[in-house]
This record gives structure tokens, C-alpha cells and sequence, in this order.
């Protein structure tokens, strides 16, 4: 990995370039959301991630454009959404993107997300639906509205499934990926098509932070235990998306890369027993 700060970029399949670390907003809203995602681009953080059912987008929209008055283009900062789950289906899908782009005052968005996979034990029409949904996005992208388009929460199955009617594949599949809980299978079958990784919750919603194993990799590195799950992340391949409002934290979160976690090191978190599990499994949800 010869990256030097959160701003420099993975490739997507389409060759569109993406910071390889994001910031994360849910839970974040009002005037807190602008300020803090306006700390974060002046930090250096260059990818936002946001969605529609995180009611922010608004404000993204605006903290966006005030960076921009601030010197940041438009065209420097890589802005994430994703479609809600009450809004499956190819028309929903459309207007529901309308109203997105509405809040966020873009001309067009970096990369649009299907937030979750409609599964089978809710819908007998699953595949009927996730793939109107895809045929939606994959319209948008055709007309140049979003420049890269993917999924989140999709197992190999749901993939499988949207890949029998898909013109395009996803780009991108972001998924909870985090010490004690990282969808090996998921993140395997994904890596073999191309399809990069997103980590949300990269640190397990703070549970993970007080393991004792990380706890000890943070004083052999000098580091936080914060860094050593991001550090794990992206040196497998996962763009982590960690939230923080506080300014230390996010300056903490960006300096990942002056050390790298030995293989054996690596090995270890990866044996790590489940822990920080948010417990939303995608064939199980109820929203
Ligand atoms: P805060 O916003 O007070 O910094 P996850 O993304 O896995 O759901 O975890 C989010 C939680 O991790 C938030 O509560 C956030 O709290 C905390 N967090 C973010 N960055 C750090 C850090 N560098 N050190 C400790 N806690 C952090």
C-alpha cells in the first residue's frame, strides 16, 4: 500500500478514483453535521458517506458547498448516497433519487448506494425487486447523474441473484466489516469480482475498541486501538468509513499511515472471536 494520507484513491472497476478512507455521518444531523463534516474536509477527508434514511443530506449538501466556498471544488470531494429500503423498485428508486439530489443541491453524486438488499424472508418478489431497483441505478449512471453505482449489505446470494438481470456489475458493496465481525465469504466472493469493499461501523459501534488484543496491538505500534482496526482494514483492501464528531478523533482516524500490522498481526484480528456484531443480518431485518 503506498498511500500517504486519507485523499489518495483506489480505482473502481470503472477506473473513477476514490479516497481510501471515507467519513461516516449517520447519527449526525443539523448544525452538528455541517460542522463537523466542515472540520473533516479541512482535516483532509475528501469522501462523505451518507443516505437518504440518514436525514442528513441536506446538510452534506450544504457543508459541501460552503467547503467549496472555502477553496474545496466540488469535484474534490467524493459524496456517497444511498437509496432507502421503503423506496425499492425501479419508479420509487427514481424519484426517490430526485429528491436526494433536491436536498443535496449536486448536478451529479460520486456514487449511489442500494441500502439493502430486499431478502427473501420478506419478500417472495425479492429478486424481482432488488433488480428493478439496480435497473434504476444503472439508468442513472448511464445518463451521467451518479459516476459509480453499488450495493450495501449484499451477501454473495443477493449479488448472485441482482447479477442474473444486471447490465452493470456493482462497483462497490458496502458492508459492517470490523475486528470480530469482517463477512469473510462476503468480502472474498466480492475481491474475485472486482467489487471493492466498504467498511461501515469500522469499529463495531465502539465495542471493539476495548478488546484486549487491540488494546496490546495499540502499545506494540503506539498507537490507538482505533488506528489498529483501521490500519487492519484497509490493509485488506476495505475503504473503512469511521465516524467521529470530535476533531482529535478524526485527526486520530487519518494517521494510519506511517506503520503497517505485521502478517501475524493481521492473522490474530482475524481470528478474533465475534464481538461488536451490530446484529442486523440481511436475511433477517425487519426494516
Ligand atoms: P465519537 O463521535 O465521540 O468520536 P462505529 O463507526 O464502529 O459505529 O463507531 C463509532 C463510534 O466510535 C463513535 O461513538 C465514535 O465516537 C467512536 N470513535 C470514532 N473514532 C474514534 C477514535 N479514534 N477513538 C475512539 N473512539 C472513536
Amino acid at each position: 500500500m503506498e498511500w500517504e494520507s486519507v485523499k489518495d484513491s483506489w480505482a473502481l472497476a470503472n477506473q473513477k478514483k476514490i479516497p481510501c478512507m471515507g467519513y461516516g455521518t449517520w447519527l449526525l444531523s443539523g448544525e452538528e453535521a455541517v460542522d463537523s463534516i466542515k472540520k473533516a474536509v479541512r482535516l483532509g477527508f475528501r469522501h462523505i458517506d451518507t443516505a437518504a434514511f440518514y436525514g442528513n443530506e441536506e446538510e452534506v449538501g450544504k457543508a459541501v458547498q460552503q467547503c467549496q466556498d472555502e477553496g474545496i471544488p466540488r469535484n474534490q470531494i467524493f459524496v456517497t448516497s444511498k437509496v432507502w429500503n421503503d423506496n425499492r423498485g425501479y419508479e420509487n428508486t427514481m424519484a426517490s433519487f430526485k429528491k436526494t439530489m433536491e436536498r443535496l443541491k449536486f448536478q451529479y453524486l460520486d456514487l449511489f448506494l442500494i441500502h439493502w438488499p430486499a431478502s427473501e424472508n420478506r419478500f417472495e418478489n425479492w429478486k424481482e425487486l432488488n433488480a428493478g431497483t439496480w435497473r434504476a441505478l444503472e439508468e442513472l449512471y448511464e445518463a451521467g447523474k451518479v459516476e459509480a453505482i453499488g450495493v450495501s449489505n449484499f451477501k454473495p446470494h443477493h449479488m448472485e441473484a441482482l447479477l442474473e438481470t444486471a447490465n452493470i456489475k456493482p462497483m462497490v458493496n458496502q458492508i459492517e466489516f470490523h475486528p470480530g465481525f469482517w463477512q469473510k465469504e462476503t468480502v472474498e466472493y466480492c475481491k474475485r469480482q472486482e467489487i471493492l469493499i466498504e467498511a461501515w461501523s469500522p469499529f463495531g459501534r465502539g465495542a471493539v475498541l476495548e478488546q484486549e488484543l487491540l488494546k496490546n496491538l495499540a502499545k506494540k505500534y503506539d498507537c490507538s486501538t482505533a488506528q489498529i482496526c483501521l490500519r487492519w482494514e484497509l490493509q485488506h483492501g476495505v475503504l473503512p468509513l469511521p465516524k467521529s464528531s470530535n476533531e482529535d478523533r478524526m485527526k486520530n482516524n487519518m494517521q494510519v499511515f506511517d506503520f503497517s500490522l505485521t502478517e501475524e498481526d493481521m492473522k490474530q484480528i482475524d481470528e478474533m472471536p465475534i464481538c461488536g456484531f451490530s446484529g442486523e443480518d440481511p436475511d433477517q431485518i425487519e426494516f
